[in-house]
């Protein structure tokens, strides 16, 4: 399904309970045939405001790394393991991420990227049991390439810290930045 048709069944989608304390759904944005895709843990209080992914501060540290790479984020496509926001920002429970994920997973087939970036663990941990991984963490994954092979070819992952870890660990933004230079050399 094209993806301007999967976001609009997202923003009526009432599948699992977050539809309940949402304002907007999120479903995502960005160029449908991206090379990249980002994938968040859910929308916070200005993306849920907003209806648009990372708009709040974790979204300016993730625009400035785009930035230093020569892309803007229209050119990239940006998404989150949950398209509602939940309550206190807090991480999707295993069924709100099950009741989900088919949007995902579907956005993943329409656009079919060459990176594919989990920022953090929670998008980290998706992601490599979708493609039979052991996720290792974050602090071990980050800014290594997984090569996996799918049906359209090869796809690299590039788990990378989520954007917020850094705004609170502001040491490691070099780790960040390695995460995007490595992103940079595969497209
Ligand atoms: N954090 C996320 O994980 N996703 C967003 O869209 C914004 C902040
Ligand atoms: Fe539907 Fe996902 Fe929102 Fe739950 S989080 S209501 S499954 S769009």
């Amino acid at each position: 399904m094209a993806v301007e048709d999967l976001h609009r069944q997202i923003l009526v989608c009432r599948k699992c309970p977050l539809h309940q304390t949402r304002t907007l759904a999120v479903p995502g944005e960005g160029d449908p045939q991206a090379k990249v895709v980002f994938i968040g843990e859910g929308p916070g209080h200005w993306e849920d405001v907003q209806g648009r992914p990372f708009v709040g501060r974790a979204g300016k540290l993730l625009d400035l790394m785009l930035g230093e790479i020569g892309l803007k984020r229209e050119q990239v496509f940006i998404t989150n393991i949950v398209k509602c926001r939940p309550p206190e920002n807090r991480r999707p429970t295993p069924e709100e991420t099950v009741a989900c994920a088919p949007y995902l997973q579907q956005q993943l087939e329409a656009i079919n990227p060459k990176v594919l970036v989990p920022l953090g663990n929670t998008a980290g941990e998706w992601v490599f049991q979708k493609y039979g991984l052991k996720w290792p963490k974050i602090t071990q994954a980050n800014a290594r390439v997984f090569k996996v092979s799918t049906l359209f070819g090869t796809l690299n992952v590039v788990p990378a810290f989520h954007p917020a870890a850094i705004l609170r660990n502001p040491p490691q933004m070099g780790e960040l930045r390695a995460a995007f230079k490595k992103i940079s050399d595969l497209i």
